[in-house]
């Protein structure tokens, strides 16, 4: 299985290249099946939870815990909520979210310098998978690690425009900070000690990359995706959606909900390895992106996941004759390979590894 993550089973194109080269059909490998197209379903008219941080570690007591079951009611029924009074900065959050847009709107040829392979993924890509064949997200993107520090290499990430590698650092820093408190949250009130989650992750030496996506306007909107169904593998993901285009959806009860970002909010939601930490009863929940005609779109998606190299499996805490562990152990490397050779496919992974692994 190695071998084939050396190298793209085909020529890479460049979404935004195609985008912008004013074709009126897109290519049919950009064509989804029917019933993955967005108006497949009925959309339901509701939000996801918004939770105010302002409050999490107030000393008021009740305060406290009033936040964090705001919280714990959001991971349980959602797996996703917009998180305010969050205290970074939101000039800083502006600044990252355009910088990466000028660095989109770079010609090509400097973007080509950062192209990706999928040994790493690091670098400038336009798929996720590496299946011949396989129908491809009408999207390209940036990853790049950030933690651990061995991993860290600015010299890949881009020094164009020239504030961007800063802007990552400064970026990073925070939202590391800020997941910090999440994970605290989260620990406090599935009822585990408040620093249980953070040292499963592997305490001082959690991972965490960044993921930023382009979306570029597309010709035909309802036979494409942006993004494909799919949960996020690692722990927990903050993204930065685009401050004036809609796209991300949310599964709910078989129905897509499209989120509307409220302005300066961080969308949080929990990844398949804190559901396997909490044995289920917190939820990683199918999301995918639409696309439209009017207006390209970016999005930092922040991924916080355990070390690579830690088994990962239920919480002692969580497990009980009643509600025996759903998962067994399995290193966050291992469990990473699966998205990695066959690309965004809904929760297909976290199900299938519930029963078998
Ligand atoms: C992701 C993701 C959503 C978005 O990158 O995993 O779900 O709105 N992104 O770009
Ligand atoms: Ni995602």
């Amino acid at each position: 299985m190695m071998n084939c993550l050396q190298s793209w089973p085909e020529p890479v194109v460049r979404v935004q290249s195609l985008s912008e080269s004013g074709i009126r059909a897109i290519p049919d490998r950009y064509i989804k099946p029917p019933s993955d197209r967005p108006g497949f379903q009925n959309q339901e008219h509701v939000d996801i939870p918004v939770v105010d941080l302002k409050n999490l570690f107030s000393h008021d007591h009740t305060l406290h815990e009033e936040t964090l079951k705001v919280i714990s009611s959001a991971c349980k029924e959602w797996g996703f909520f917009q998180a305010v009074n969050h205290g970074i900065s939101h000039e800083l959050m502006k600044r990252t979210r355009e910088v990466w847009r000028e660095f989109f709107n770079l010609p090509l040829e400097v973007k080509q310098e950062y192209a990706n392979a999928p040994t790493t993924y690091e670098g400038y890509g336009s798929r996720l998978g590496v299946q011949k064949g396989a129908i491809l997200d009408w999207s390209d993107y940036f990853f790049l690690h950030y933690l651990p520090v061995y991993l860290r290499n600015p010299s890949k990430w881009p020094s164009l425009p020239s504030s961007c590698r800063d802007l990552i650092s400064e970026y990073g820093a925070e939202v590391v900070k800020l997941c910090g408190r999440l994970l605290k949250a989260m620990s406090i009130s599935l009822g585990l000690k408040e620093d249980y989650l953070q040292n499963a992750f592997g305490g001082e030496d959690i991972g965490a990359c960044l993921r930023v996506n382009f979306y570029p306007k597309c010709p035909q909107p309802d036979l494409t995706l942006g993004l494909s169904s799919h949960s996020d593998p690692g722990g927990m993901t903050l993204l930065l959606p685009d401050h004036d285009i809609a796209g991300l959806q949310v599964r709910k009860n078989g129905k897509w909900i499209t989120v509307k970002p409220v302005p300066n909010a961080f969308i949080v939601n929990v990844g398949d390895q804190i559901q396997v930490m909490s044995n289920a009863i917190y939820k990683s929940v199918e999301h995918r992106v639409i696309v439209n005609s009017v207006k390209d779109r970016v999005s930092l998606a922040f991924f916080y996941n355990p070390k690579s190299d830690l088994l990962i499996e239920p919480a002692k805490e969580l497990v009980s004759e009643d509600r025996p562990a759903l998962y067994s152990p399995m290193t966050f490397d291992e469990y990473r390979l699966y998205i990695r050779t066959y690309g965004p496919c809904g929760k297909t992974q976290v199900e299938f590894s519930g029963s078998n692994r």
